[in-house]
């Protein structure tokens, strides 16, 4: 860059290097420089026209925010109309489509210029002697609305066309629209400040453009793409993907997105994949525009009414349509977690019908507020599940009340807990509600809890189905007359299975607490539990408080016990379980001491002792309220090592953890 010898050329200089920078951001999209060394000489050329403003021109890009509010929008009659599209829902539609044009063309194959169909708002730009004169909306294609101080602020739109030799006169369509990441960024301010929200990047964009303070234009993220020229003498260009390169040329942005294509089969594949990019794109489209590429072309097919013959619009079906919401149903899950689900009138969106929306907890619900009786907006983006998005709540009768999420369970009657940070409500009935009975069922048998061998999915699934089983409890009431009605249950398999139940009787405590299936429960809770404890009676007696101070025991796992043994449902099947004949060693309760040097502190022994075996060792640890772990890690407080330890021994090195003998490791048992 040459160095100015003058305040003119140094503002002229700034000028053109913004120009340059704003054509790598927005047409290329590849900019050259940070954006704080953008800003860096934006503000340079401000201070200087600010200094000198004789040197300021009126397409300096400082000039973009020129104009004062406005009372209205003065009418601006097109040159050329703005035409609409007509519009193909079906593939049928644009095979017919093809078809016209190849009779008309007498051709065999027809090439197409394919871009995506933005859904934002048509503009037109004019460019007298290549400087910007005029923008203005579509209106109704004759008549539009004078928007040209607006359309100044979008950075996107050149003020000067590019390249040494403008043409005299170029009116340029396009259209104006905003990015879907700039809409949430938007919306999010928006609420931040107390504004309203907008409903999409559409109306966001439509409401942007129609402020009469340019300056609130100027602050809001809108974007441009060209699509084509109203009425321009092309000269040399032949087709319509040149007239497009020739525009990018002039500085216009112009999407990447766009294909030439050959023959129905190119449209089509176009079409699908756009169609299955559609969510990641960074701007909404609603569809794809075919346009027959070759200008002559273009003119032999001509117009139809307001629409032309040799282009047309292939939509996506619609993402978002409005319905009523009739009911609102609460589902119990495999888990217990209550799920509100809106019962919607069945409205076409997406592609499908849609009948029902989750609405995911009771949270969202009051977020959202939605009512029964509500008109709201559901959307379907493609394999997504649907969604209620909003409320639209002039259209809400009189008389509609706040939902509130029921304080029992609506499959079992049972008592619904919350917990204070967590979003999901579930049914306290784990051992009882229908809705989880056979997760309960599938847990109870597992090979850590009760071990039930060949008490499988398959199997589970049949019993509930056919009402044999409901509880736990119901297992040990099963007889070779009850398994004889089931699907491919041989006498021999019957028999197994009846065997391995009885067999299960005889158990642990711990194993019992775990197979109860108490939510925040695992095999580990479960067994420091039952030492504690020694008791189910008491176990189930104990508060909250109490439990706290088994190790490892916080609020989350107490407070889902205390819920657990709070409901009477649960606690029949216990008693209906013990009085089947489910027998479990009982021990004395334990009291452990917090302060032991052992209580919280995780061990992991390698090697072999000179006196204490393994076992004995572990059972010492978890005594005091200690925890064992195979593996070592920075989680790890002390490594108990014997003779020939193995690679553990190193990985403690390694992480610097303290490293015991057999003596040391007594030591901590002493107090
Ligand atoms: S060409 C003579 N190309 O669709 C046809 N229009 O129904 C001129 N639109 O409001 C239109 N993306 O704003 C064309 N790639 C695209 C388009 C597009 C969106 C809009 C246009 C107009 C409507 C026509």
């Amino acid at each position: 860059m040459a160095v100015p010898h003058s305040i003119a050329a140094r503002a002229k200089q700034l000028r053109a290097d913004i120009e340059q920078h704003n054509y790598h951001y927005y047409v290329l999209d590849r900019p050259l420089i940070p954006d704080a060394e953008y800003d860096r000489l934006f503000r340079e050329l401000q201070e200087l026209e600010q200094k000198h403003p004789q040197f300021v021109t009126p397409d300096s890009p400082t000039q973009r925010v020129g104009a004062a509010a406005q009372t209205g929008f003065a009418p601006v009659a097109h040159a050329t109309a703005m035409l609409s599209l007509n519009n193909a829902f079906e593939d049928e539609a644009v095979v017919a489509f093809d078809r016209r044009v190849r009779e008309a063309l007498e051709s065999e194959r027809v090439e197409y210029a394919a871009e995506p169909k933005f859904d934002g708002l048509a503009v037109s730009l004019a460019y007298e002697q290549g400087v910007l004169t005029t923008g203005a909306t579509r209106g109704d294609g004759y008549t539009g609305e004078d928007v040209t101080a607006n359309l100044r602020t979008i950075r996107a739109i050149p003020l000067r066309l590019r390249g040494p030799h403008p043409p005299a006169w170029l009116e340029v369509r396009g259209e104006v629209l905003m990015l879907k990441a700039d809409f949430e960024r938007l919306n999010r301010t928006q609420s931040a400040q107390g504004e309203r929200q907008f409903a999409n990047p559409r109306n966001a964009a439509a409401g942007s453009l129609r402020q009469l303070d340019p300056r609130i234009t100027a602050a809001r993220p809108l974007a441009f793409f060209a699509y084509g020229t109203g009425g321009t003498d092309y000269g040399k260009l032949r087709r319509h993907s040149q007239v497009l390169d020739w525009l990018t040329e002039l500085g216009f942005p112009v999407t990447a997105e766009r294909e030439v294509v050959t023959g129905i089969a190119g449209l089509l594949n176009y079409y699908r994949a756009i169609g299955e990019r559609r969510e990641q794109l960074p701007f909404d489209i609603d569809g794809v525009v075919y346009k027959i590429n070759d200008l002559a072309a273009q003119n032999t097919l001509g117009f139809v009414s307001r629409a032309p013959r040799f282009a047309i619009a292939h939509k996506f079906p619609a993402e978002e349509a409005a319905t009523a919401v009739e009911g609102i149903d609460v589902q119990v899950g495999r888990t217990g977690a209550l799920t509100p689900v809106a019962r919607l009138r069945p409205v076409f969106v997406g592609g499908v019908t849609v009948t029902n929306a989750t609405l995911h907890n009771e949270d969202e619900v009051q977020r959202k507020d939605i009512r029964v009786g509500d008109t709201v907006v559901v959307r379907r983006a493609g394999d997504v599940i649907p969604e209620v998005v909003r409320v639209i709540e002039a259209r809400r009768p009189p008389h509609t009340r706040r939902f509130v999420l029921p304080a029992r369970c609506p499959e079992c009657g049972s008592a619904v807990h919350r917990l204070a940070d967590e979003a999901i409500a579930r049914c306290t009935a784990g051992l009882f509600c229908p809705a989880q009975r056979k997760q309960a069922l599938l847990h109870f048998a597992s090979r850590r809890a009760m071990d039930i061998e060949g008490l499988g999915e398959k199997l589970v699934e049949q019993l509930v189905d056919k009402g044999i089983v409901g509880t736990p409890a119901d297992l040990y009431k099963l007889d070779m007359a009850g398994l004889a009605a089931l699907e491919r249950m041989a006498e021999k398999s019957a028999g197994n299975l009846l065997a391995a139940i009885e067999k299960s009787k005889q158990t642990t405590l711990a194993r019992f607490i775990f197979a109860l299936g108490i939510r925040n429960v695992g095999e580990s809770t479960a067994r420091d539990l039952a030492r504690c404890f020694g008791s189910i009676g008491r176990l189930a007696a104990a508060d909250a408080e109490t439990l706290q101070q088994v190790p490892d025991v916080g609020p989350v796992v107490a407070h889902s016990m205390a819920g657990f043994f709070a409901e009477p449902h649960n606690r029949e099947v216990i008693r209906q379980l013990l009085a089947a004949g489910v027998s479990f060693a009982e021990t004395a309760p334990r009291r452990l001491d917090a302060a032991s040097p052992v209580y919280g502190k995780t061990f992991v022994l390698t090697g072999t002792l000179p006196h204490l075996k393994r076992d004995a060792a572990q059972q010492r640890i978890r005594d005091r309220g200690g925890k064992v772990s195979s593996s070592v890690s920075k989680q790890t407080d002390y490594v108990v090592a014997g003779a020939e330890p193995g690679s553990k021994y190193d990985k403690a090195l390694e992480l610097g953890i303290t490293i015991l003998d057999e003596a040391e490791f007594l030591k901590l048992f002493e107090r």
